[in-house]
């Protein structure tokens, strides 16, 4: 709801914009797909796939689920389309999981993001890492930060998995339920655990056993980082909770958005999903940002105003001509409103200063002679002005 909303606007308009210019096309997937998708996708051992579906069975019986994220979906919708060469897409909507909901956290919540598919290049994991960093600084969270590590690939992984079980075995007793089962099933959950935070504190890091091909791509990753001047911490322990990453995983943090324990955004290169979808093998990497913790990090922050100008009619007569003048200011991208109805100039003014326009442009009789008074509000100027310089002098 406004004025709320004004924020939400502004912030997705600014994702839409950079990612734009980034090269990345607009990608709309629907809002809920195959139940199946998302377990072999995220994986059957996660807690997003365990606990957090809404899942139902559809009326010829198929189980459907509430999109938990896009990535999955992305992947799908490209593999559908041919699954050849590089694509870059950008997405922005609603998501599902079924949390305990609390500030931050929410039953639906709004993502944005980009996936770099069919490269498999560091480049790629540099370009969408700088992209997803751009958007917060400029989103107003200049604090951000961001949290890099590799869990190397499908190789790196296997040697480290055994190295990983023998140190969570030791302690196997003092893990939680979760974590104990998982510890068979998919080991490398333990580490993402909330419930085994210092149990896990000093375990191997998967980034402390990579291949030869996953470790130079790490230093392609961190070389371009640091060249573009994106800062970065190593952050050894992230895994992220999801099951289709290869290599880099990363996510984005930021003082102003309080709890510690969870991120602005994240992601990572997922090599392998597209196999696992039963396509051929490409690459990919991308992120996703969640818009409702922006909005809470930006916190009480003024918004810009939702209007330029607030056009008012000196008197009843001079309504239709207000009327036209919004018609020429809008026309000229200009955000100028006004009111519909007939209405007191003090009615106008207050309207005016409700609407948070800097500037209000006053018509009288003056106008069939081709001049309007304008006034900016906050450097207390005002002025009349021919009706054809009057944008000109509004955008000044
Ligand atoms: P994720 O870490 O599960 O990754 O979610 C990304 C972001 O979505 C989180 O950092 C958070 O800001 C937001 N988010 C997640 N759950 C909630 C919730 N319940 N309420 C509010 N916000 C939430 C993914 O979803 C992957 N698809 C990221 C990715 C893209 N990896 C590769 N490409």
């Amino acid at each position: 709801m406004p004025p709320a909303s004004r924020r939400w606007r502004r912030v997705l308009r600014l994702f839409d914009d950079l990612a734009e210019r980034y090269g990345y096309e607009l990608i709309m997937t629907p809002v809920f797909e195959a139940t199946e998708l998302f377990s072999r996708a995220v994986g059957e051992s996660t807690d997003v796939v365990q606990k957090q579906m809404y899942t139902w069975d559809d009326k010829a019986g198929r189980s459907m689920t509430l999109r938990p994220e896009a990535t999955a979906p992305v992947v799908r919708a490209y593999l559908n389309a041919g699954g050849r060469g590089v694509a870059k897409y950008a997405y922005s909507g609603p998501m599902f999981r079924y949390e305990q909901p609390q500030a931050g956290r929410r039953r639906q919540f709004w993502q944005i993001g980009v996936e770099y598919v069919g490269e498999d290049s560091p480049t790629a994991d540099v370009e969408v890492i700088e992209l997803g960093y751009h958007f917060y600084v400029a989103a107003g969270i200049s604090d951000i930060s961001v949290q890099l590590n590799s869990i190397g690939d499908a190789e790196s992984r296997a040697a480290y998995r055994e190295i990983l079980v023998e140190y969570l075995e030791a302690r196997r007793d003092r893990l939680s339920e979760d974590s104990q089962r998982r510890l068979s099933t998919n080991p490398l959950r333990v580490l993402d655990s909330k419930a085994d935070v210092a149990e896990v504190a000093d375990a191997p890091s998967p980034v402390d056993h990579l291949s030869a091909a996953s470790a130079a791509h790490f230093e392609g990753v961190t070389d371009g980082l640091t060249q573009r001047g994106i800062p970065f911490v190593a952050a050894p322990r992230l895994v992220r909770g999801l099951d289709y990453y290869t290599r880099t995983v990363f996510e984005y943090t930021a003082a102003s958005y309080g709890a510690a324990q969870d991120s602005l955004g994240g992601g990572g290169r997922y090599d392998g999903l597209a196999q696992q979808l039963g396509g051929s093998e490409v690459p990919g990497v991308g992120f996703s940002l969640g818009i409702d913790r922006v909005v809470l990090a930006l916190g009480n922050a003024a918004e810009p105003a939702a209007l330029d100008v607030f056009v008012v009619a000196a008197n009843k007569e001079d309504h239709p001509n207000a009327q036209s003048l919004l018609a020429l200011l809008r026309a000229n991208e200009m955000r100028a409103d006004g009111l519909a109805r007939v209405a007191s100039v003090k009615a106008q003014l207050k309207a005016a200063d409700r609407s948070g326009a800097a500037q209000v442009v006053t018509v009288d009789d003056t106008y069939e002679d081709g001049t309007v008074t304008v006034r900016s509000i906050a450097d207390r100027k005002e002025d009349v002005v021919e009706i054809d310089k009057v944008v000109a002098w509004l955008s000044k």
